[in-house]
């Protein structure tokens, strides 16, 4: 296996295997400057896609946006090689994913990976407010995360507010077209 950054080729996958809105990744990849693409391939097939960005609040954070792996490759390791990656790319960061309890998956991706699970409701407002602006994490109910507390990251908005305006909000709103 090996990964490649390739933003036209992860969107692709995104867009074809996620179910759910895609129109976020897009606004990620086209307005925050610190957001980028890997797709991994097996065999020279494209396997799996991440979409991620770094924001910094009250430390830097590394956030993985989505990750989708098509179904012939799953359990193969392919999103275990990603996010792996993805880390060593933000290398020294705390790491983030947002997720919804029952996708069994991907909580045993992340958790297998050292990840920690926050429910979004369990958190302190603040806390809860600033890292639901850092992740967009507003269809899911729970924090993966690694590297730091919620708290820790989240006492600051820091980047996370500009972040949240321009690739979150607007897009909810339709203000932002492609
Ligand atoms: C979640 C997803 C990316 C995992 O991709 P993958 O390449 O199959 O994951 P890996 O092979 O690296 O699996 C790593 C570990 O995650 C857990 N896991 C993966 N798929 C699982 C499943 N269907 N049920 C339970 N645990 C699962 C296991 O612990 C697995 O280790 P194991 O295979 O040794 O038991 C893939 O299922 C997918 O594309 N789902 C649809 C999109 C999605 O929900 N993305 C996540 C949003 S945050």
């Amino acid at each position: 296996m090996h990964i490649a950054e390739d933003l036209e080729k992860a969107l692709e996958l995104v867009g074809r295997l996620y179910e759910g809105p895609t129109k976020y990744a897009k606004a990620v990849l086209r307005r925050w400057p610190r957001a980028w693409a890997a797709v991994a391939y097996v065999g020279g097939e494209a396997a799996g896609a991440e979409v991620y960005y770094a924001v910094t609040l009250a430390r830097d954070a590394c956030v993985h946006y989505y990750v989708v792996v098509e179904p012939k490759f799953r359990r193969r390791g392919v999103a275990t090689a990603l996010v792996r990656y993805v880390e060593e790319k933000c290398r020294g960061a705390v790491y983030m994913a947002t997720t919804t309890e029952d996708n069994a998956a991907a909580v045993g991706l992340f958790t297998r990976l050292g990840y920690s699970v926050y429910r979004w409701g369990d958190l302190p407002r603040r806390i809860r407010e600033n890292l639901l602006k850092a992740t967009c994490g507003y269809d899911d109910d729970i924090l993966l995360i690694k590297g730091a507390s919620p708290a820790d990251v989240g006492k600051e908005l820091g980047e996370a507010g500009e972040l949240w305006k321009e690739t979150c909000l607007k897009p909810y709103l339709g203000v932002w077209s492609q």
